[in-house]
């Protein structure tokens, strides 16, 4: 077969050919049964093929027909053994990795800043987190990968752990020497997963990271939806048989999936893997042009500085993708908060996120000039308007999260006795719940870990920059739930 085929999408446009007369699931009948509006809105077309696991169609759980060449013609683009179509988001890529190598009391090595979904897993498994410190980069105000040294280290102390997780590249783009850390894991028999949520474009253009295949990983979630052409929650799971079984992973990954497939979002998999696999290289030269170009245009604003290769050259910036735009606004005295809601009302410009020191944008083959001068325009103007307080000088101290200790499994915190207590008393106790900013949804505590005083403050400065605290109960964060404690009666 050859990338030029769309297995799944042509298969689906068949059996619409055929008008078969619908006495299954959706009710909606090709959009007969459906709100008028809504049906004229999306379309006839997608209505048509938004379709159930009727046997001509194969069923993801157990995919032998269409689904199977098409996961297949994937793995050959991705360079695995095999792919599985997530319906699930990368999340449930992610879950599934992590809950196909570790059980209840077995450990996992990963970065602290991970993905919720990392935690999640954690928690739905019993395994114990080995955590990492990423490394902090104090002028951004960002954590970057994990490296090599960090990760020989972790399992020279853990040599039983069932797997090393790495996030790479990070949301903003940035790689550490993933070669180096499979080879290291690899040494001690252990399997490599990676979170390539916002990687699956770098497989398809030498100038950027190595994609986990290239680098020999075991396992990769990689998100097809975010920069890849697909939509909004699709996604892939890559797998390298060896030190994990494909079929195992397969299973899980079912056990962690709807039997309500959407065939919109598998077929727009099929066809974004073509579309990644015959014409990525040229696409995503064309972003990697526009972003440059945009990159210079923005370090020529004064008081802006947007990230390029000068960050490279630590184990843990070993590489970058400059399709990402990481703009440091903190000299202007401005928050990326205050700058994406004023980007938004000045400009309609959205950002991809903003956080207390930077915002981020992303450039893909769906950009032209336009869309790039437009931003290049705004910050031009951003930095004229906000000039008089970058010349105060005050720079605002970057204040990052410690990372506190863990004093329960995420799984015991989780389902343990637990009790409220108001937000400003919480400092020592042990918290039951998540904390986090979303995006990019890193956890500032989980559960099992020990409340300080200093990420009391740093949530409270990101509530007061306007930023998306979430994850407690207690969604005013007046409350955290902490696991409880019995005091002696006296
Ligand atoms: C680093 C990272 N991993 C995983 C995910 C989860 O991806 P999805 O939203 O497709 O479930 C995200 C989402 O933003 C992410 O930033």
């Amino acid at each position: 077969m050859s990338q030029l085929e769309t297995p799944l999408f042509t298969g689906l446009l068949e059996h619409m050919k055929k008008n078969p007369v619908q006495f299954h699931i959706p009710g909606h009948k090709k959009g007969a049964g459906m709100d008028p509006e809504f049906r004229a809105f999306i379309g006839d077309n997608a209505l048509a093929i938004d379709l159930i696991n009727i046997s001509p169609l194969d069923d993801l759980h157990h995919p032998k027909g269409m689904i199977k060449r098409a996961q297949e013609l994937a793995a050959e683009a991705f360079g695995a053994d095999y792919t599985f179509f997530s319906v699930q988001g990368t999340s449930g890529a992610i879950m599934t990795m992590v809950m196909s190598v570790a059980g209840p009391g077995d450990k996992i090595i990963v970065p602290r800043n991970v993905h919720k979904s990392v935690m999640s897993a954690i928690v739905f498994s019993g395994a114990t987190p080995i955590f990492i410190h990423p490394e902090i980069d104090k002028e951004l105000g960002i954590s970057h990968g994990i490296t090599p040294q960090a990760v020989e280290k972790a399992l020279r102390q853990h040599p039983d752990a069932k797997g090393v997780l790495v996030i790479n590249p990070t949301y903003f783009g940035i790689a550490g020497d993933l070669k180096k850390i499979v080879d290291i894991a690899h040494s001690y028999n252990v399997p490599v997963l990676v979170d390539e949520a916002h990687g699956v474009h770098i497989h398809f253009h030498e100038d950027l990271p190595l994609s986990a295949m290239q680098a020999g990983a075991d396992m990769a979630a990689t998100s097809v939806h975010k920069l890849g052409g697909s939509l909004t929650q699709s996604s892939i799971l890559n797998v390298r048989e060896g030190l994990v079984s494909a079929k195992h992973v397969q299973a899980i990954l079912s056990m962690l999936t709807t039997t309500s497939t959407s065939y919109l979002l598998l077929a727009s998999l099929d066809v974004a893997r073509k579309q990644l696999a015959t014409k990525g290289r040229e696409l995503i030269d064309k972003a990697i042009r526009l972003a440059d170009w945009t990159r210079r245009q923005i370090n020529e604003i004064p008081y802006l500085y947007c990230v390029g290769e000068e960050i490279l050259g630590t184990e843990a910036t070993y590489d970058y993708d400059p399709t990402k735009l990481i703009i440091s606004v903190k000299e202007l005295g401005l928050t990326g908060h205050d700058v994406e809601r004023w980007l938004r009302e000045t400009y309609n410009i959205e950002v991809e996120l903003s956080d207390l020191y930077n915002i981020l944008c992303i450039i893909t083959s769906g950009d032209t000039e336009r869309e790039a001068s437009l931003l290049v325009e705004a910050l031009r103007r951003l930095s004229k308007q906000f000039s008089h307080q970058a010349e105060k000088g005050v720079k605002p101290k970057v204040l990052l999260p410690d990372i506190p200790a863990l004093a329960l499994t995420p799984r015991d915190a989780f389902y343990a006795e637990t009790e409220v207590v108001p937000f400003h008393e919480s400092a020592g106790r042990i918290i039951a719940e998540f904390v986090m900013v979303y995006p990019p949804g890193i956890p500032i505590f989980i559960p099992g870990e020990i409340i300080t005083e200093e990420n009391l403050k740093y949530i409270e400065t990101n509530l007061a920059a306007g930023l998306p605290v979430q994850g407690p109960e207690d969604d005013t964060l007046q409350t955290l739930r902490v696991i409880k404690e019995y005091k002696p009666i006296r």
